[in-house]
């Protein structure tokens, strides 16, 4: 700053470097111009449309300068791609990594299935029967992904009005992880999603009162339920998905009150009401009528996030998660600049269809398409993200 307690005008500048440097001096747009005289110093970026008489290269300098003018320094055009330009240098300078082990995969099984069954809206992706659920969580663990997020799709006539079967041993989704626990339950982290949506036959995510308003407070007492019967059946995680109020601190303590201390909940802190979910409704079958607006958050609020996460935090989660991603690159930034735990993020169903469909058409680069989404989550915040493409990403990236 100068002592005038501004930087000197372009004006200014355009006027005085020409009469004290003559043609020897080129400036650029962009370049950057130490200014001293009478009012001190200060720096500049010479503005778009200075006149621009290019010596590009050198610092070059100028100090012949009347006792009232200026004298300004030419610090040399600023040249970023000097490290962009060998795949070493770009390897030696990247800020932002992407390793299997940050990746986790959700997966679906369904009941009642002899062979897995594909998803239309998200072609690649499938409900798993028992056998293939095994397979493909082999598969990737070996691929090295960091975990598997498991969810359940019950058969229609076993959906009731309280989702009973997500709290049944023998529900599909406990038989399940008991699955997923004891073929590679030793090498990676088998989570669960706790949330009822799969399980009633409303498709909402909780328990609905008589008003047909879903009832917050019975709604945790179904979620404890489930809790204990995931932890019971081998989850190390349990995704709370549901957006109910206090979720996080019920579990915990329905947890910590039958000794499961070492089970951990992952906690969808910022869950938006979003359409890009519409695949995964296909995936699970969900019986969804109308929306979720009155329990996940509207897209519009940005603060309500952070209250959301501490909320979480302070209830005791241990990793917490937002969702969607891509759309929430902001929310994220924001959540990873202020949690004290971990930061997922959940690369959903519509971000894949998306990728997945435009890619299918030959309008995108698939693969590129999937790195650059990952690598954008993660710098955005994100420790880990959970991806429907973990496992063929993993093996990209091994
Ligand atoms: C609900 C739930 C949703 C997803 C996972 N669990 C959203 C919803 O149905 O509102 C979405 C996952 C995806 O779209 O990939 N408990």
């Amino acid at each position: 700053m100068s002592a005038l307690g501004r930087m000197a005008e372009p004006a200014e500048i355009a006027r005085a470097i020409p009469a004290l440097c003559g043609d020897d001096l080129g400036y650029m747009a962009g370049s950057t111009v130490l200014v001293g005289g009478p009012f001190g110093g200060g720096k500049m970026q010479m503005p778009p449309g200075f006149p621009a008489r290019c010596s590009i290269g050198a610092p070059a300098a100028c100090d012949s300068h009347s006792g009232r003018a200026y004298r300004a320094v030419m610090t040399g055009l600023d040249r970023p791609r000097r490290l962009r330009r060998t795949p070493a240098l770009r390897r030696l300078v990247a800020e932002t990594t992407l390793e299997p082990r940050q990746l986790v995969l959700p997966m679906f099984v369904a009941d009642g299935l002899d062979e897995p069954r594909a998803i239309g809206s998200m072609p690649g992706v499938l409900q798993h029967s028992m056998d293939s659920l095994r397979k493909a969580a082999v598969e990737a663990v070996t691929a090295g992904v960091g975990g598997l997020m498991l969810f359940g799709v019950p058969r229609p006539e076993d959906k009731d009005a309280t989702g009973s079967k997500a709290s049944d041993p023998d529900g599909i989704l406990n038989r399940g992880l008991r699955a997923l626990a004891d073929e590679v339950g030793d090498s990676t982290v088998v989570m669960a999603d706790t949330c009822l949506d799969e399980f009633t036959d409303h498709g909402h995510c909780g328990v609905l009162s008589a008003d047909g308003a879903v009832d917050n407070d019975a709604t945790l007492h179904r979620y404890v339920e489930m809790a204990l019967a995931q932890a019971e059946a081998g989850a190390d995680l349990l995704g709370t998905s549901g957006m109910m109020d206090g979720q996080v601190g019920a579990i915990r303590r329905g947890l910590d009150a039958v000794g499961r201390t070492d089970t951990g909940i992952l906690a969808y802190a910022a869950k938006y009401a979003s359409a890009f979910y519409g695949p995964f409704r296909e995936a699970v079958a969900s019986s969804l009528e109308g929306d979720r607006r009155s329990y996940q958050q509207d897209p519009a609020n940005r603060r309500e996030a952070i209250r959301e996460l501490q909320l979480d935090l302070a209830e005791g989660a241990d990793i917490v998660m937002v969702k969607p991603a891509m759309s929430y690159l902001d929310i994220l930034r924001d959540v990873a600049d202020q949690s004290t735990v971990p930061v997922a993020a959940y690369q959903i169903s519509g971000e894949y269809a998306m990728i997945t469909a435009a890619a299918q058409r030959g309008w995108i680069d698939r693969r590129g398409a999937i790195l650059e989404s990952l690598i954008g989550i993660r710098r955005a915040g994100a420790d880990m993200v959970l991806t429907y493409w973990a496992t063929e990403a993993a093996h990209w990236l091994s």
